[in-house]
């Protein structure tokens, strides 16, 4: 069994782009700059954001956070955006989700550039993306496709079984791994809450990837010998006897199931590290293709 480990490939990928900067710097080219816009107070929110933008000054980035009250109106928001979207000196940004309840994201999401949209969540890059031309991949699936080619797991021909179908994993990943090249060529079932005997699809997966948020759902018994497995599930659970008074559970039965895999992403550490990594690798080709 091995460990795909996020957490050092991630480094390893900020370490490659913060070189690339220090090139650009030597050649007095702008540096990609990448700003961040949250609005309210989400703990988890600004946990988030604040590792984007610490993550920039570490490589060598520009960035900019954008905080905005709670009490931000939609067309408040929309003024921004459109501030931005004109930005000429910035190359990339992304809003942090969820926003408040009364702000339609998906009127927000269809106002960003889809030139900016280093998350990639437009849906002019997210056809972009199913077709197979140039764009932005969101940053969690990308963070997959790249364990799975720097590890070099084996994808093509293989049954893919994906749990989950949110827009920003689940459905993605089902495209990404369905498409053409290594990684990807894979046979994929897109599997979800009204899925009906789960198993008889997990039991056949040569390749398991769970976007579902249910601790520990996936047990030894429903895998077959030699699977490979992605955990994206990142839950908070109660647990006094640690000093956060939490630990963080993936969907995995990690001790039952990596008995019988041959890779398998560990929680935390795995495919978490890796999304900021991504997001940094999309601001630097915004950056490139912007300078074309
Ligand atoms: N909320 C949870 N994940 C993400 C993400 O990747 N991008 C944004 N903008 N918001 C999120």
């Amino acid at each position: 069994m091995q460990i795909l480990d996020g957490k050092k490939t991630s480094e390893d990928i900020k370490n490659e782009i913060a070189a690339e900067v220090q090139k650009m710097k030597a050649n007095g080219e702008k540096v990609p700059h990448l700003a961040a816009v949250i609005v309210g107070n989400n703990g988890a929110s600004l946990t988030y954001v604040g590792s984007k933008v610490r993550s920039c000054e570490q490589i060598g980035f520009d960035s900019t956070l954008v905080a905005l009250p709670e009490e931000t109106t939609e067309e408040q928001l929309l003024t921004k955006i459109k501030e931005l979207n004109e930005d000429d000196n910035l190359d990339g940004y992304i809003v942090q989700l969820p926003l408040p309840k009364h702000i339609d994201e998906e009127k927000i999401l269809l106002a960003i550039d889809p030139q900016k949209d280093v998350d990639g969540f437009h849906p002019t890059n997210f056809g972009r993306m199913a077709l197979e031309m140039e764009t932005f991949l969101p940053a969690t699936p990308f963070g997959i496709m790249e364990l799975l080619e720097r590890y070099k797991v084996e994808t093509s021909g293989k049954h893919t079984v994906v749990i989950g179908r949110s827009h920003i994993v689940g459905r993605p990943m089902s495209i990404l791994m369905s498409r053409k090249g290594n990684p990807g060529d894979s046979t994929v079932t897109l599997t979800h809450s009204r899925t009906k005997n789960l198993e008889e699809y997990t039991k056949n997966a040569d390749i398991i990837i769970t976007a579902l948020g249910v601790p520990e759902f996936l047990k030894a018994d429903m895998v077959k010998d030699g699977v490979v497995i992605i955990d994206v599930g990142i839950t908070r659970v109660e647990d006094a006897s640690n000093s956060k008074g939490y630990v963080i559970k993936g969907d995995v039965d990690f001790d039952g199931v990596s008995k019988k895999s041959s890779f398998i992403t560990p929680v935390p550490g795995g495919v978490g590290p890796m999304t900021i990594a991504m997001l940094l690798k999309n601001t630097l080709l915004a950056r490139k293709i912007r300078s074309r």
